[in-house]
């Protein structure tokens, strides 16, 4: 399909081509200086500790429960209204994900009050997922989470970076996992990244992502060690240089991206104001202090009530604008029915979900790209 305006697109330019060679070059490809480099960059950035790249978000998620301390039986409560691997994650380590609600039509996040409703003498966690780039209420989370002796991992898949109260998301929990996939904020095609202040989770989630071994094939190589010890059930998620070489760069480039994220979301509020279609705000204002800023990663909007989505999703595609949904609530999919019981249906969110619909947004997208998404938006309907 050749899309007049795509959903997304990624921002690659001479500086990314070549910093994919540099390591063919040099001729150290698997985990290394370039990926420390990376973590070191990170970390700066995001004004964390300890910042450990990974081959995906959902190895990052999955590190970040086990550091965690999460174990089997345990239950963890996260939004429904998130991609599955968000869930999925809680699932690996034989816990048991906990579907909630989001706060309502104009705030898709999950928040504290929704969360409380939720806690059982068998939660021991609680996952945000900060969507769209919007913060999650982490200051009423935490709040909730020391009363309940919980821990907090964040799902910042799609908050590179939000900052609320002046701290970046994925500072807020025991862990945050970020994720580089071709269509987020910055991308290196496949990629993750978890975050922590704790020294113990960070060496835990150094450790797991690679086997469980003490020492890495660079430290061999480099003479630094000559063999090596397992001491945990270990994974293999390590992040390679190529893709490490380009997320520096895309990292380097990132706050003029969100520049024009900010662009582009803002003339999209200028044109649907006042209209049929919905633009969430997400309580930022109250939740916010000046100088906190948004990272925004997608454009969701609600269409009116018993409005046919379908309908005006194939009459964007047949103006050459692709659109999406995110997203099905997961405790709708075949592999989670009967993982809710009836009494705590996320009913609201399932009908909030049924009017969501993603215009594009990408950081070289123009006005006038946005104009016509409205106008086509504004007619379908
Ligand atoms: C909210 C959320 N969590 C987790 C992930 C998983 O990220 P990855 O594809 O890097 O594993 C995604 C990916 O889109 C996501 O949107």
């Amino acid at each position: 399909m050749n899309w007049r305006v795509p959903l997304f697109e990624p921002n690659f330019g001479a500086e990314e081509l070549a910093a994919v060679q540099r390591p063919l070059r040099d001729g150290w490809i698997t985990m290394g200086e370039v990926t420390l480099r990376l973590e070191a960059e990170f970390a700066k950035r995001c004004g964390v500790k300890h910042a450990m790249a990974v081959n995906n978000c959902t190895a990052a998620l999955h590190l970040a429960v086990l550091a965690a301390g999460i174990r089997p039986g345990d239950e963890v409560i996260c939004p429904t209204l998130t991609f599955v691997a968000t869930a999925n994650a809680v699932r690996y380590v034989g816990a048991t994900p906990v579907f909630c609600e989001s706060v309502g039509p104009t705030n898709l996040n999950i928040g504290p009050r929704q969360v409380a409703e939720r806690i059982t003498p068998r939660t021991r966690g609680v996952m945000t997922v900060h969507y769209a780039g919007f913060p999650v209420d982490m200051v009423g989370m935490q709040d909730l989470a020391r009363k309940h002796n919980l821990v907090i991992i964040e799902d910042c898949a799609h908050a590179l970076f939000s900052t609320l109260q002046g701290r970046c998301c994925g500072t807020w929990g025991a862990a945050g996992a970020f994720s580089f996939f071709g269509n987020k904020n910055m991308t290196c095609g496949e990629g993750g990244m978890v975050t922590t202040d704790d020294d113990d989770v960070a060496d835990r989630v150094r450790n797991m992502r690679s086997h469980g071994m003490t020492t890495l094939t660079l430290d061999r190589y480099k003479g630094r060690a000559f063999s090596y010890d397992v001491i945990a059930h270990g994974y293999n998620y390590r992040m390679d240089e190529m893709r490490s070489a380009l997320a520096l760069v895309q990292l380097k480039r990132l706050d003029s991206f969100l520049h024009e994220r900010r662009r582009v979301r803002e003339w999209y509020c200028e044109r649907l104001m006042g209209t049929q279609v919905m633009v969430p705000d997400f309580d930022w204002k109250a939740i916010s202090q000046p100088g906190d800023s948004v990272g925004f990663h997608i454009m969701p909007v609600l269409l009116p009530e018993g409005c046919n989505r379908e309908a005006v999703a194939d009459r964007l595609k047949g103006q050459g604008i692709q659109s999406s949904v995110h997203y099905r609530p997961v405790h709708t999919f075949s592999a989670f029915s009967g993982s809710v019981p009836s009494a705590q249906r996320p009913a609201l969110t399932e009908v909030i979900a049924e009017r969501e619909l993603t215009l594009p947004m990408y950081p070289t997208m123009s006005n006038e790209q946005v104009d016509l998404v409205c106008e086509c938006l504004l007619a379908a309907l």
